[in-house]
């Protein structure tokens, strides 16, 4: 099997707010194939497709009624081969999202399982006996606000849901289940995806005996260490593995929930026979305050010296036997200029400093839709958002426990909230921004009329180009998919510099993150520029003094 997932470079479609061909407000798989000249122009290897199977759509497609059928919002499994061919064609891969951890309740699997006790599907999902006072089975939190558990007054039963009431979680305890899920993988593999992104797979191992969260803070539900890595865990992906990956040439990402760096060294030791790479957390909370009863909904101002000693640590720790994921945005996180940087007046300028960090590391680089031409998040009101985290956070922190007030709650949604980065595609300055000619299914971001492709690709000095040549220096030198990683200046606050070396290339990685101007001085070797984010930059890092989110990639060849 080949490695080439590690040279490519990923970029990840939320086709619902991609691009919209029959005026519906929804994007579409024919929108998909329509820009695909834009993705090769941007110069991607793959592409990660957010779930498009049938689903009711609770949580945008993550909750699915049947695996193997497009749901016609998107078009038709016809479309969806059509998509695959064309992308082929161009040399574009195309990855889907694995969503087994749940179904929709709607899936037929659900439907039968919760109408009796002893129906041949009960046991696909967790059914639980209340406990005597009538309550829960223990007090394990959704991540998407309160109890895990939903009675059903049909079997008189709880079922066990980590995220909302219309996602029951299945039990790969029951060898059954566990076919399925491969089934329909060799279902996709053989019209030709060429990989997955495996939602939540580190929750899919529950702690059958569910033991009670007794570190609760007196928090009511409790999200916390028997959520995910459970006791089956690497072995049930082990034989996923066995029985499907190791049969196909694909590439695997696990959306590693819960996972520290020995879990995903686990799970990517190529001797273990598991998964190509994971996405981990760590590095996405630089801004966030733990332990409040707020949960993830607390923040605190973007710590620098945090971001730099969590990918310093991924960095190290799967330098041997692992590999890395680089991310900075998809459709669950805020835009990352946004968060952790400055998105008015230093937006290009930002866009790119996050962009030259992020792209000179070890590891897989994905870009999120909208990434490579620097959107920025959304500043709505309540009733513009659609997410359902995010408004069951709002009936939960707000409404019916006042841990935050309505003004707190939505200058945190307005930061990290989800739908910030599901706002349609910002093609151009037109209508709906180009996304569709109907009514789009969200807001449109109003920043569009500054920040779309159309714009992007008439300057040479756009983000847009910026992204596109950091994906030719990687396909061109083999130092950014090999090299060690070293950290320099660990503890600056404002300035991330680090190199990267394999025989016989070098490169230094400068980018000040900040706003104030910093110097910054190398004369280790014969540095020559192959990037920066000024058009003035010096040719040498000598006597740098570096402007607000100046940049630039240095190289040296050894000889
Ligand atoms: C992670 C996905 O990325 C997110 O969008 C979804 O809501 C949950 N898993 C549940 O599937």
């Amino acid at each position: 099997m080949s490695d080439w997932w590690k040279k490519a470079v990923v970029y990840q479609i939320y086709p619902r707010s991609f691009k919209d061909t029959d005026g519906d407000g929804f994007g579409d798989l024919n929108g998909v194939i329509e820009k695909l000249d834009y993705l090769k122009f941007l110069g991607v290897d793959a592409v990660w497709l957010s779930p498009v199977y049938q689903s009711p759509q609770k949580d945008n497609g993550y909750d699915i009624s049947d695996y193997r059928r497009i749901d016609p919002r998107f078009g038709s499994n016809e479309d969806m081969y059509r998509l695959i061919d064309e992308a082929h064609q161009q040399g574009i891969r195309i990855v889907m999202d694995l969503v087994v951890n749940h179904t929709s309740n709607q899936h037929e699997w659900f439907r039968e399982s919760r109408k009796s006790r002893d129906n041949p599907y009960r046991d696909y999902y967790f059914w639980r006996d209340p406990k005597p006072d009538g309550s829960e089975p223990n007090n394990w939190g959704s991540h998407f606000s309160g109890s895990a558990w939903t009675f059903d007054k049909e079997t008189g039963q709880y079922y066990l849901h980590y995220f909302a009431k219309e996602q029951p979680d299945l039990n790969w305890e029951n060898e059954k289940v566990r076919r399925e899920v491969y089934d329909l993988m060799k279902f996709w593999m053989d019209k030709g995806v060429d990989g997955w992104r495996m939602d939540v797979i580190g929750g899919i191992s529950k702690y059958t005996d569910f033991p009670e969260y007794k570190e609760t803070g007196g928090q009511k539900y409790f999200i916390g260490k028997y959520h995910a890595n459970g006791p089956r865990l690497h072995e049930f992906i082990q034989e996923m593995n066995r029985e499907v990956l190791s049969k196909y040439d694909c590439m695997t990402v696990g959306e590693a929930n819960g996972s520290d760096i020995e879990a995903a060294r686990k799970y990517t030791d190529p001797g273990r026979h598991e998964l190509n790479m994971v996405f981990s957390f760590d590095h996405m909370n630089a801004d966030h305050r733990p332990g409040t009863p707020a949960g993830k909904w607390a923040l605190k101002p973007f710590d620098l010296l945090e971001l730099k000693r969590v990918l310093t640590d991924w960095q190290r720790a799967l330098s041997e036997n692992g590999w890395n994921t680089l991310y900075f945005e998809n459709h669950d996180q805020g835009r990352v200029i946004s968060r952790y940087g400055n998105d008015t007046t230093y937006r290009v300028e930002c866009a790119k400093a996050f962009a030259t960090v992020l792209h000179g590391l070890k590891g897989t680089p994905y870009v999120y839709q909208g990434e490579e031409i620097g959107m920025i998040n959304c500043d709505y009101d309540l009733a513009d958002y659609r997410d359902v985290e995010t408004l069951n956070a709002y009936h939960d922190l707000v409404m019916n426990n006042r841990i935050l007030s309505e003004r707190a709650f939505l200058d945190v949604v307005r930061k990290i909230g989800r739908d910030n980065a599901r706002t349609p595609m910002q093609w151009d300055g037109g209508p709906n921004s180009g996304f569709t000619a109907g009514t789009p299914w969200i807001k449109v971001n109003p920043s569009y009329k500054e920040i779309n492709v159309a714009q992007a690709l008439k300057d040479s000095d756009s983000i847009f180009y910026y992204y596109k040549k950091l994906i030719q220096l990687r396909h061109t030198h083999d130092v950014f998919t090999d090299g060690d990683y070293q950290l320099l200046l660990a503890d600056d606050p404002s300035l991330f510099v680090y190199t990267r070396h394999s025989e016989p290339e070098d490169l230094l990685i400068v980018a000040n993150l900040s706003e104030r101007e910093e110097k910054f001085d190398d004369r280790s070797k014969e540095w020559q520029l192959l990037l920066a984010s000024y058009p003035d930059t010096p040719s040498a890092p000598v006597d740098m003094s570096l402007r607000p989110y100046e940049t630039a990639i240095y190289h040296c060849v050894n000889r």
